[in-house]
């Protein structure tokens, strides 16, 4: 008799553990889909797109001092990498590569990374194209090629950026005509073409400032009117590594989703026990 009870006892208490698990389970499964849909934009199946497009791009390069070596394709974010800067949100504005002894190709993957504003990667060895794919980057404000080994022709694209300010393709083996939408970027500050291999006819350049000299078959000696026009001089470009993304904003929401995330794996390992 006291045996029956005992097992009925025992029974109710599982049964009641059995209905606080399934609670547990329904709200951890609940708050982790909440959470999920909380994640950052640039997060696809979990993994960051940026972070997969700069791996692209750092394989196509090749880097005999090893300045990319922390580009690791581990990472939850690319901003912390070396030459890299991020907005507050956590998307690429720049890549500071000037001076690296940098040779390989340039990715054309480069079109994907939507936000950046600024791309320096003046005196390196890069060879091959001019990725035409640049031109889809919509918030491009500065590109500096110059000093390079770019052969091919200037893609046409690179009119479409409608920020654009500084165009550098200097010092390059690019060869063709000069892009007539190019020519008619009136809202560059400056484009400089020089000593590259380029030939005409020369399109009317609407840049401020602009230097086509040190072409053989179009401005050899760079005497030849309109080979250049300089306005006073442009402040050169320098890569500044505290750009403009907000440390503060960015440790915080990194905190917040730690938290979340530390939450998560607690409440589902709780609830399966
Ligand atoms: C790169 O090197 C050139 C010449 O050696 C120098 O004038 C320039 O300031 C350097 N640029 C950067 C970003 O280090
Ligand atoms: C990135 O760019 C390449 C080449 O332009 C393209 O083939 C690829 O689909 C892009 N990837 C993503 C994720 O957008
Ligand atoms: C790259 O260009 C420099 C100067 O323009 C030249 O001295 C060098 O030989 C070139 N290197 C390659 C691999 O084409
Ligand atoms: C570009 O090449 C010319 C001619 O070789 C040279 O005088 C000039 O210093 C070079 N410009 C840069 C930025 O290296
Ligand atoms: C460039 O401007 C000229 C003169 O305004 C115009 O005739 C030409 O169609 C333009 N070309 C492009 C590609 O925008
Ligand atoms: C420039 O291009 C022409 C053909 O358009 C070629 O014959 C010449 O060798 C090239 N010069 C240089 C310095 O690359
Ligand atoms: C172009 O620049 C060079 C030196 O930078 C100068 O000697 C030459 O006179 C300029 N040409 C024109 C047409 O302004």
């Amino acid at each position: 008799m006291q045996e029956k009870q005992v097992l009925l006892q025992t029974k109710m208490v599982l049964r009641r553990r059995e209905v606080k698990k399934s609670y547990v389970m329904f709200s951890s499964t609940f708050f982790c889909i909440f959470f999920l849909f909380l994640s950052p934009a640039n997060l696809t199946n979990g993994v960051n797109f940026e972070v997969l497009t700069l791996i692209e791009i750092k394989n196509s390069l090749v880097d005999p001092q090893g300045v990319l070596v922390n580009w690791d394709i581990a990472s939850v974010d690319p901003c912390s990498w070396n030459l890299i800067t991020c907005s507050s949100n956590n998307f690429v504005l720049s890549i500071g590569a000037a001076n690296q002894s940098l040779s390989g190709t340039l990715a054309s993957s480069i079109g994907n990374l939507t936000y950046l504003e600024t791309v320096l990667l003046q005196n390196n060895y890069i060879t091959g194209n001019i990725p035409p794919e640049i031109g889809k980057l919509m918030k491009l404000k500065t590109l500096d090629l110059s000093n390079n080994n770019f052969t091919g022709q200037i893609p046409s694209t690179l009119s479409h950026p409608t920020h654009f300010q500084y165009l550098r393709l200097n010092n390059n083996s690019l060869t063709g005509t000069i892009p007539t939408s190019v020519a008619n970027m009136t809202q560059l500050i400056l484009l400089d073409l020089s000593y590259n291999n380029l030939s005409g006819p020369v399109p009317r350049l609407l840049a401020n400032t602009f230097n086509v000299m040190g072409n053989p078959e179009i401005c050899s000696t760079g005497t030849e009117e309109d080979c250049n026009r300089s306005h006073p001089k442009p402040t050169s470009l320098t890569f500044s590594s505290s750009g403009p993304s907000d440390g503060g904003t960015i440790n915080q929401k990194f905190a917040v989703q730690f938290g979340l995330s530390l939450a998560c794996l607690f409440i589902i390992g709780f609830g399966f026990h």
